[in-house]
């Protein structure tokens, strides 16, 4: 099997990574003290200990209230720094990050307040990480349409800085169809398009049906299910349609990693990619993702360099990059032969 050691040092892209799922114990107890915020909690283990979820609405029950230590633009700025050195030891080269506005409009932060901190640290990524970093606005799912326009309409100023729209929170009851009209706007305006696919949702297979054929989505976020049915599958290795999977938050919301569904997607040709989600929650960062899912699957170190390559090629990043990328890696195996 592949070592840790050669995970840990394999560059890569990380392209399922929520912000605010980066909040770990210590960040959040000092914005807490700073903002005068009472979480509940006032030690990392206790904060750890409040970590009880099986599923995603129970995991969602506790992530959304914790964001309430995010105040100020620094804090936001901070939050993404703290994140992008853990994505440098884990050696990202490239991040795609969501963060979602309408968790924190809702409590009164200013749109431009938190977007500002958040693009600072990406302005920065690249000279203090050596990390390049864009930023993926995604909508909640569990919110209205109206709620989602409006809040595309807040980040018209930002369009430049930002590289594509993304859904996510509780997909119970609340399907793609139902934000047809924004990402139908957003598609005009350039932007990519993603759309998380939980795992084992109620109509899990419609969902992923209705993101490809009636979306139409660059990509997708988790979306294993998609094994269940075969013309779906034949139609995203047509378009080359990729998958961010994540395989330690995934045994964290249902009863598996899903590393079966991941390998027989890989074997077959379909992009699939490993993530790390929301790591300061499931406290797993993305090369302990990738070794997880190695040793549970016992996958080759082929298996593990082609994860990593098609985390480049479905990275919304220029084909020059992307040459740079893939070739970083054929040298970096290479050295390890
Ligand atoms: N928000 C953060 N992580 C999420 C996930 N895995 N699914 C949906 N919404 C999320
Ligand atoms: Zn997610």
């Amino acid at each position: 099997m592949v070592s840790r050691e050669f995970i840990q040092g394999l560059p890569k892209a990380e392209l399922h990574l929520h912000l605010e799922g980066t909040l770990e114990p210590d960040l959040k107890l000092e914005l807490a003290q700073k903002n005068n915020v009472d979480i509940g909690q006032s030690t990392i283990e206790e904060v750890k200990a409040s970590y009880q979820f099986n599923d995603l609405s129970s995991f969602l029950a506790v992530y959304y209230p914790a964001m309430n230590v995010l105040q100020d633009s620094e804090d936001f700025y901070k939050l993404a720094m703290a994140y992008l050195a853990k994505a440098k030891e884990n050696s990202v080269r490239h991040v795609e990050m969501f963060f979602d506005p309408q968790a924190h409009t809702s409590r009164g932060v200013d749109f431009a307040e938190m977007f500002n901190g958040y693009y600072r640290a990406v302005t920065e990524s690249e000279e203090r990480f050596g990390i390049s970093s864009q930023l993926i606005m995604c909508f909640l799912r569990d919110m209205s349409e109206e709620s989602a326009l409006e809040h595309y309409e807040m980040a018209r100023p930002f369009f430049d800085k930002i590289v594509g729209i993304g859904l996510d929170s509780d997909e119970r009851d609340n399907p793609p169809t139902k934000f047809q009209k924004v990402f139908e706007m957003a598609k005009k305006d350039g932007f990519k398009l993603t759309m998380h696919c939980d795992i084992d949702q109620k109509d899990s297979i419609k969902h992923i049906h209705d993101v490809l054929h009636v979306i139409g989505v660059d990509r997708i976020d988790h979306g294993t299910n998609i094994v269940e049915d075969q013309s779906l599958v034949e139609y995203v290795k047509e378009k080359g349609i990729g998958f961010t999977c994540c395989p330690v938050s995934n045994s964290f919301v249902t009863d598996d990693m899903k590393g079966k569904e991941m390998k027989e997607l890989l074997d077959q040709g379909v992009k699939i990619t490993v993530n790390s989600d929301d790591p300061a929650y499931f406290q797993s960062y993305i090369a302990n993702d990738y070794y997880e899912l190695a040793k549970k699957m016992d996958l080759s170190q082929e298996d593990i360099v082609k994860i990593a390559k098609n985390s480049f090629e479905i990275s919304w990043i220029s084909e020059e990059k992307r040459a740079a990328y893939l070739a970083e890696i054929d040298a970096y195996v290479e050295a390890h032969k």
